[in-house]
């Protein structure tokens, strides 16, 4: 089973991630970590990077989740995975992939962003990221967690959430 983080920067997708890998004894991966090195210098740069320089980006991801799923690695990916298309061109809606959305305002994340010194933000990213944001519809079947839920607490309702989706599968004709 491969689970993917998504929500904006600063929602808490490395943190989450890190956890749910131990709690599921699977391993754990930063999307942002497969950026081709072009995207890196783009990005080293201050540039910002459009929806071409995405492209070959998550098609090396889509790569990797697939790699995943067919030798029967269980990972935790975390991916901003914004827009609807992006997380389409992942392949986000096949067998064995669950999507997690971590959900919360902007208010809330710029606080909390505000009050941890160490994890400085410019207000025009955060911004940007809310207005680039397409939350998955109820057809992604996401599961929802609140950002405003603690590290365990969304841990466990991940848990949860996994075991219903695994029993359902199970219990339905084929
Ligand atoms: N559930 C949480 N409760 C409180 N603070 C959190 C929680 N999750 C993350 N944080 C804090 O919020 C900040 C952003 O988290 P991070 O995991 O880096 O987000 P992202 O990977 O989505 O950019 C960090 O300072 C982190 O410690
Ligand atoms: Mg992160």
């Amino acid at each position: 089973m491969v689970v993917v983080i998504m929500g904006v920067s600063g929602a808490g997708k490395s943190t989450l991630a890190q956890q749910l890998a131990v709690a599921l004894q699977a391993g754990y991966a930063e999307g942002d970590d497969y950026h081709p090195a072009r995207n890196v210098a783009k990005m080293a740069a201050g540039m910002p990077l459009d929806d071409a320089d995405r492209w070959p980006w998550l098609s090396l991801l889509a790569a990797e989740i697939n790699t995943w799923l067919a030798t029967g690695k269980d990972m935790v990916l975390t991916c901003s995975a914004l827009k609807k298309a992006y997380r389409q061109h992942l392949g986000l809606m096949q067998p064995g992939v669950r999507l997690v959305y971590l959900d919360g305002s902007q208010a809330f994340i710029a606080d909390r962003l505000r009050s941890r010194g160490g994890h400085y933000m410019p207000a025009s990213l955060l911004a940007s990221q809310f207005a680039a944001l397409e939350a998955p519809n109820d057809d992604e079947a996401a599961i929802r967690i609140a950002v405003s839920l603690s590290t365990d607490a969304a841990v466990t309702a991940i848990k949860i959430a996994l075991a219903d989706s695994t029993a359902a599968a199970k219990s339905s004709p084929q």
